[in-house]
């Protein structure tokens, strides 16, 4: 199909903590050419463009511009952070159905402008709010991606990489399934310097009690969302990290690995299901699906989170 997309082209909606901050991390790394930033509240979008504009001439060279839906035409990248706050006294599911009925609006929005990006979805429940973008918009699955549980396993490497005292980039590894409660480690897939993690230990050696620290590692990627937002409300910077890693493999054909959230089709042993999995990402978004001889414990973990995510989704539709 021909492409009528700007090569360098992101549209940001949703200009809240996390929006704002993936187009201030996306402009320092001088991957894109324009950031079109939207936002159903006319005047934090104003704002907001106004303030990162004012940083132009220390960025690489990029335009920031307030969005309109015409943006969605040309653009190769529309990352969705848009979401309603959970109100006093409303259900999660309440909560679910609002953020549907957002995604499904903006999604309407971005197939009549005859866009032909990759729509990346942030917001939560990510896993949900994938599957919901990808129906509504009829495109191939692999168009349609959420930012999965690329920050989990950020999370997961960054305290990987403390507790061995080794650089985060010699370590490899996955948190898997629902960006949520039920997520896991995939200790299976994971490596330091080329080594299975349990084959790295001897030359680590700071700690006798491996399989203890492990359950805390996991546990403390679990909750970290819960602390950073008991202290200060929200997260953003990560995510903004992450989903410039994302948006980046996407802008420039990278084929990165990443575990994305994408629309599993036997994958996995499971179907009909968005979950975060490791995924080969470029141009397009999911170009392939890397499916994994996981151990029994973790198929046992990815088919819990996909029927949570399943039950959820069973309630939307009802
Ligand atoms: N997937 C992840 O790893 C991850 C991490 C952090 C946050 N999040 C999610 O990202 C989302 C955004 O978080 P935040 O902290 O930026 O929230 P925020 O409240 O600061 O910003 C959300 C913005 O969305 C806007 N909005 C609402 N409806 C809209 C619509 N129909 N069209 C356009 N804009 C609309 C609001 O006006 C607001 O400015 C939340 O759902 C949050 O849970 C996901």
């Amino acid at each position: 199909m021909e492409s009528n997309w700007k090569s360098r082209k992101v549209v940001v909606v949703g200009a809240g903590a996390v929006g704002s901050t993936l187009a201030y991390a996306l402009a320092q790394k001088g991957l894109a050419e324009e950031i079109d930033i939207l936002d159903a509240n006319h005047d934090i979008a104003q704002g907001q463009v106004l303030d990162l504009a004012h940083g132009l001439p220390y960025y690489p060279s990029v335009q920031i511009r307030v969005g309109q839906s015409q943006d969605y035409a040309d653009a190769q990248v529309i990352v969705i952070t848009a979401g309603a706050k959970q109100a006093p006294g409303e259900s999660r599911l309440a909560l679910v159905k609002k953020n549907a009925d957002i995604i499904e609006s903006i999604v309407d929005d971005i197939v009549s402008q005859g866009s032909q990006a990759v729509i990346l979805v942030t917001s939560n429940p990510v896993d949900i709010l994938t599957y919901v973008a990808l129906k509504r918009s009829g495109w191939t699955k692999g168009r349609v991606i959420g930012s999965g549980t690329v920050l989990d396993s950020a999370r997961f490497r960054y305290l990987l990489s403390q507790h061995c005292d080794v650089d985060v980039g010699n370590v490899h590894a996955y948190f898997l399934g629902e960006h949520g409660d039920s997520e896991f480690p995939a200790w299976s897939m994971t490596h330091i310097a080329g080594l299975a993690i349990d084959d790295y230990c001897p030359f680590c050696n700071k700690c006798n009690t491996w399989q203890l620290d492990r359950e805390k590692i996991t546990q403390t990627v679990k909750e970290s969302a819960y602390h950073i937002i008991n202290y200060k409300g929200a997260t953003y910077f990560a995510i903004g990290m992450a989903l410039v890693r994302i948006v980046g493999t996407i802008l420039q054909d990278q084929r990165s690995v990443l575990p994305v959230s994408t629309l599993l089709d036997g994958e996995y042993g499971l179907r009909d299901v968005c979950l975060g999995v490791p995924c080969v990402v470029g141009q397009g978004g999911v170009k392939q699906i890397i499916d994994a001889p996981l151990l029994p414990e973790e198929k046992k973990a990815i088919a819990g989170s996909a029927s949570i995510i399943q039950k959820v989704l069973k309630q939307l539709a009802s």
